[in-house]
């Protein structure tokens, strides 16, 4: 049974990464567990300088999810290269560097800082952070300044460049078409959905932000929705990675019916730590159960059956 998939020219030992945002960049979890056993983990947004985030409080519970507006905290890229990538670069899986900036030039910065950085096999521009003003929002959102940005980031640099979709549009199809236009290797979706909760105790919002980014079992059924739509238009032409609602074996297969070639497990993360394990132990179960002998089998598999049987 192949559980392995070979995607924009790198080879992943099983589908199944972690988001951006909800594994910091692994050095926690590997105190707990052995982390080369995921497929990819896919960092914390990087940026060109160090930030500090918004103000608390940036996370709030939600029926079955969470809001968050952390603002992209992180060390910057050469906080990232001095400080962390050596505890990383020894561990045997890959890294997927998701980056953000204000501007193109600072995309294209962060990613040529990171060339040389071999454990770091492709780049996820972060295209839809929903909490700062400027965090790759402004490109998210407006299809001509998408387009731009992917072209230039994908002329500048060697690694393959995915691009994380926003689902706060209103046709997730055409974010895609351009980015497929602009020689993305690989589209990620989704990223949170705009949210906000008002604390009646306080009387306010009860983030420091009002508004924050919704992710979390709330979200499967949207996720699957658009990664089954950006399928049946792209199905073939580029890999998709799913993201969005994954907590069990089952939801990470349902993205994958629906067409995603991997996936990645976000909130799971702070409830089940080793929900990653569980949910390559499950599909490779499933495999079994059901004999497929090769991942891909399953890769967009309901779109090839009759809806109607
Ligand atoms: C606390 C938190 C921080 C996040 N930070 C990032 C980030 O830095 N960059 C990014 O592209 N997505 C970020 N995300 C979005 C997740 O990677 C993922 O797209 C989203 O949470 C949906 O997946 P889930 O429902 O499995 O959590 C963050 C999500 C959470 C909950």
């Amino acid at each position: 049974m192949n559980l392995s998939i070979e995607l924009f020219g790198i080879r992943f030992k099983n589908p199944v990464w972690v988001a951006s945002g909800t594994f910091g960049y692994g050095l926690e979890a590997m105190e707990i567990y052995d982390i080369s056993k995921l497929g990819a983990v896919v960092t914390k947004g990087i940026s060109l300088r160090p930030r500090e985030g918004n103000e608390p409080p940036r996370i709030v519970e939600t029926p079955c999810g969470m809001l968050n507006s952390i603002g992209l905290q992180n060390p910057g890229v050469e906080g990232f290269l001095e400080k962390i990538y050596p505890k990383i670069k020894d561990v045997d899986t890959h890294f997927i560097a998701n980056i953000f900036g204000e501007t193109e030039e600072e995309y294209v910065e962060v990613c040529k800082a990171l060339e040389e950085a071999e454990k770091v096999v492709a780049y996820e521009l972060n295209v839809s952070c929903p909490n700062v003003k400027k965090g790759g929002i402004a490109f998210g959102h407006d299809p001509v300044t998408l387009g731009g940005l992917v072209e230039k980031v994908r002329s500048s640099v060697k690694k393959p460049v995915l691009v994380k979709l926003s689902p706060n549009v209103t046709d997730i199809t055409e974010f895609a078409k351009v980015c497929v236009d602009s020689g993305a290797d690989g589209l990620v979706l989704i990223n949170t959905l705009l949210g906000m909760r008002i604390n009646l105790r306080r009387e306010r919002p009860d983030l420091s932000t009002k508004v924050g980014g919704l992710s979390g079992p709330a979200i499967l059924p949207i996720a699957v929705r658009m990664v089954w739509e950006v399928y049946e238009r792209f199905g073939g032409q580029v890999p998709i990675i799913g993201v969005g609602g994954i907590t069990t074996y089952e939801d990470a297969l349902e993205h994958v019916y629906a067409g995603a070639s991997a996936v990645q497990i976000g909130t799971a993360n702070f409830y089940d730590p080793y929900a990653p394990l569980k949910v390559i132990e499950g599909i490779e179960r499933f495999m079994k159960e059901r004999n497929f002998k090769d991942f891909r089998q399953l890769i967009g598999r309901s779109h090839r059956l009759d809806i109607k049987t």
